[in-house]
This record gives structure tokens, C-alpha cells and sequence, in this order.
């Protein structure tokens, strides 16, 4: 019995023309997509496609990086499933995003009044409390591979807040971390998650009365346009972890992996790099385009907050346990 190639699943093949040599298929580059959620123009963003341009240098383009930026290809939890699913290779999600991978603990790093500095963030990270929560992802089958920074958070909102008492009743937006609904709690507003690429039209159409995010975001996802005010005082900090399916990561060639790794690790110091200048930049491109009022408190303003929210340390040790948030304080000198 003769078969025709489409019953043999081959597809069509013209007269005369033959197979490709498999030395041709072999040179055939991997594809790893990024996904992301944020704008090209971020800390997030520039950091992606740096490691784009060294990870296809150092392979010698025998990997091919795609990066869709944006929630293009995927939103925050759409995008954790296909990491699990394999449809996606390489990921950045806040650590405030955690939960859903089974690492709630990561959550410990939006701990409100935590770190001094960007500076002080960085070397948290590098140290034991970000070698212990990367261990946490193993055994959920994702590999870690280094965190990046994106700054302090900026409350912002409809309506004029200064004092913790201005946010009684104010439906917030939060990102997933059950840490900044208890911080946002203790200061009497009503926490939300949705998922970033939602939060624009929420607050255009008051779904929700405010947010917080960095400067980086409200700027290039335009929220300054519709919200009326914003209120820094480092309450709260923005990290991301960047994470692989371990499966995947194990399966690539050594040669490849290490030049990958090569790659993320110079990106991450990038990324780290151009993260504090990348949000100066966009609080001036903010306070310049005049849209939103800009308020910087000083530590004796900002005490009524902490005052508001540091008891969350105590409330926070059931969800992400004593131990992560003890190394933390013990890291910060808090
Ligand atoms: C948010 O959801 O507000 C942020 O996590 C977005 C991001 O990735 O910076």
C-alpha cells in the first residue's frame, strides 16, 4: 500500500526538492521568549533587551531572544501559567507576584519601610534573604536567576492624601502582594489587586481611587494623566525576580547555559544600574507635564504612616513566615 506525504503528516514537497540537511536544522537558533508587562522604557524593559543583545552576542546568535514588552503576549497571571506550561522561557514578574507560583514568601520583600536605600535593596538581594527565597522556587519547578530593581513606590490618587487618615474608604489598587493589602489596610484604604495592564482604565474610570507604583510606571503607562496626586515617602519598594522553567533551563545545552547565564548576570547589574536614574527621570517628566500634584514627605511626615503600618510585621509572619522576615530586618539594620 502506497501512502501519499500528506497521509504520512509530511505536508506538501515540490518535485525535486529534498529535505534540509540536518546540519542545517541543528544550526536552527533557540528561541527563548521574555514576556513582560511593562513599557520598553523601564528599568524592566531595558533590562530585557539588554539581555537580548548579550545573550544573542555570547551565543553567537545561536539563540534567539524574543521579548514582548507591554502584557502583549501575556498579563500577570496569564503569564505565570505559561511559564509553568512552557509556552514562555523567561519571565520578571514583581515579587509581590509570587503566590501563585506556591512563593509567597517572596511577598516578605514588600514589607512596608524596609530598605534605606535602592542601594540597600541590591545587596539584600545578593545576600542570604534572596539566596533563601530563590530556593524556595526550586522545588516548584522554576529556576531563578537574578533580581532587578525598580525603586520606591509613589502613592497616587483622585484625591488629595497626606496623612494616612486621607485614605479611609479609598479603594486602592495593589499588584498581588497580601503584604501591601495589609500595609494599605492598616492605613484605613480598601486594597485591590488587578492586573497592570488594567490599571489605567480603573483609574480613568474610578474603579479604583489610587495605586502605587514607581515612578518609571506611572510615567510610561500614563497613570499621572488620571490621577491627580502622588505621595512619596519610600513606603514600599518594587523588585522583580527573573525566572526560568527549571525543566527548560536544565534541558539546554551546557555551552549555552552558561553563556546565558553569562548574559542575565550582566544584565542584571545593568538593570540594577539604570533603575534609580530611570525613575528620577520620569518624576521629572511628571512634575513638568504639570497633570499631577507631586509630594515628597519628610521623616516627620511620614510617621503617622509608619506608626499606620509597621504592626504589619507582626500580622505578615502567618503568610510568609517568621524566618524570611527576621533576615530582612537583620539585613537592613531595621
Ligand atoms: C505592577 O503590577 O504594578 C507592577 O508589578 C508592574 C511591573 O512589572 O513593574
Amino acid at each position: 500500500m502506497k501512502f501519499t506525504r500528506r497521509e504520512l503528516g509530511l505536508g506538501a514537497l515540490a518535485v525535486g526538492a529534498s529535505f534540509p540537511a540536518p546540519a542545517v536544522l541543528a544550526q536552527a537558533p533557540i528561541v527563548l521568549k521574555f514576556s513582560h508587562v511593562t513599557a520598553d522604557d523601564t528599568p524592566k524593559g531595558k533590562g530585557s533587551l539588554k539581555f537580548k543583545e548579550l545573550a544573542e552576542k555570547y551565543t553567537e546568535g545561536k539563540v534567539k531572544v524574543e521579548v514582548y514588552p507591554n502584557s502583549q503576549l501575556y498579563k500577570d497571571k496569564e503569564e505565570i501559567e505559561a511559564l509553568q506550561l512552557g509556552a514562555v522561557h523567561l519571565l520578571a514578574p514583581s515579587t509581590a507576584k509570587f503566590a501563585p507560583l506556591g512563593a509567597k514568601e517572596f511577598e516578605a520583600l514588600d514589607l512596608p519601610f524596609l530598605y534605606k536605600d535602592d542601594t540597600q535593596f541590591q545587596e539584600v538581594a545578593k545576600g542570604p534573604a534572596g539566596k533563601y527565597l530563590m530556593a524556595k522556587l526550586e522545588p516548584k519547578g522554576i529556576k531563578g536567576l537574578g533580581f532587578w530593581d525598580n525603586g520606591f513606590y509613589w502613592i497616587t490618587s483622585s484625591k488629595p492624601v497626606i496623612k494616612p487618615d486621607d485614605m479611609k474608604g479609598l479603594k486602592v489598587r495593589i499588584s498581588g502582594s497580601k503584604i501591601a493589602d495589609q500595609y494599605f489596610r492598616a492605613a484605613g484604604a480598601i486594597p485591590q489587586i488587578l492586573a497592570f495592564s488594567e490599571v489605567y482604565q480603573a483609574m480613568q474610570t474610578g474603579v479604583v481611587d489610587g495605586g502605587e507604583n514607581t515612578p518609571s510606571n506611572i510615567y510610561t503607562q500614563k497613570f499621572f494623566e488620571v490621577q491627580a496626586h502622588m505621595l512619596g515617602m519610600n513606603h514600599g519598594h518594587l523588585q522583580y525576580a527573573v525566572i526560568a522553567n527549571s525543566k527548560f533551563w536544565a534541558g539546554l545545552p551546557t555551552d549555552i547555559r552558561t553563556q546565558l547565564n553569562k548574559a542575565m548576570d550582566e544584565a542584571t547589574v545593568y538593570a540594577n544600574e539604570i533603575a534609580l536614574k530611570e525613575n528620577v527621570s520620569a518624576l521629572e517628566a511628571i512634575k513638568k507635564s504639570g497633570r499631577t500634584n507631586v509630594r515628597a514627605l519628610n521623616a516627620e511626615e511620614a510617621k503617622p504612616w509608619r506608626d499606620a503600618m509597621m504592626p504589619v510585621y507582626k500580622s505578615a509572619e502567618a503568610r510568609v513566615g517568621k524566618e524570611i522576615i527576621d533576615m530582612l530586618v537583620k539585613a537592613t539594620g531595621g
